[in-house]
């Protein structure tokens, strides 16, 4: 059943900001996959990338991205990585309605730049061949929201209003309608 809301983006797409108002717009609980996956480990996601490397994070966020789907219906921000896993991606979009935080690169890099907790925003070369190489794939999501520099909270009744007339908002929009 799809009962989740995935919000999947590059990073510094706003995920993480927009989740909380959309959750309350929605009547659900926000859950952030990188902080369950911090919480599995027991240690920060720059700690699991030093210290283990990339893949062994991709198999946390694996591991705990499928128990989040079989949790209770949640609004998930997913890391930026996670949607390219076709795994991953087939279960977002079995289990979930996707939602696309569409940035620029500029102003994705704008807000990442030098940000020590995120490791693979380190230089720009790589940021911009993960944005270019990951952009194609976070188009397969249900819905795409532009997200600038609009306020979250506006950014949120645009994505309950866009779920409401897909009119998957069901069970959750009437409560708060
Ligand atoms: C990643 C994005 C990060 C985090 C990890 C890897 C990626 O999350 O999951 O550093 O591969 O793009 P945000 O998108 O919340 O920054």
């Amino acid at each position: 059943m799809r009962q989740h809301v995935f919000l999947v983006g590059f990073m510094g797409s706003g995920k993480s900001t927009v989740g909380p108002p959309l959750a309350a717009l929605l009547g659900l609980p926000f859950v952030d996959l990188d902080r369950e996956v911090e919480e599995e480990r027991g240690e920060p996601i720059t700690e699991i990338f030093r210290t283990y490397g990339e893949s062994a994070f991709r198999e946390l966020e694996r591991l705990c991205l499928e128990r989040v789907s079989k949790g209770p219906p949640s609004v998930v921000a997913v890391g930026g990585g996670a949607f390219s896993s076709e795994e991953n991606r087939v279960l977002m979009l079995r289990t979930g309605i996707t939602v696309f935080l569409d940035v620029s690169l500029e102003a994705a890099w704008s807000r990442c730049a030098g940000d020590p907790t995120r490791p693979l925003a380190a230089d720009f070369g790589r940021f911009e061949r993960l944005f270019r190489q990951r952009r194609e794939t976070y188009r397969l999501a249900d819905i795409r929201i532009e997200s600038g520099f609009g306020k979250p909270s506006r950014t949120s009744a645009e994505i309950a209003s866009r779920l409401k007339a897909l009119g998957v908002a069901g069970a959750w929009a009437k409560e708060s309608d």
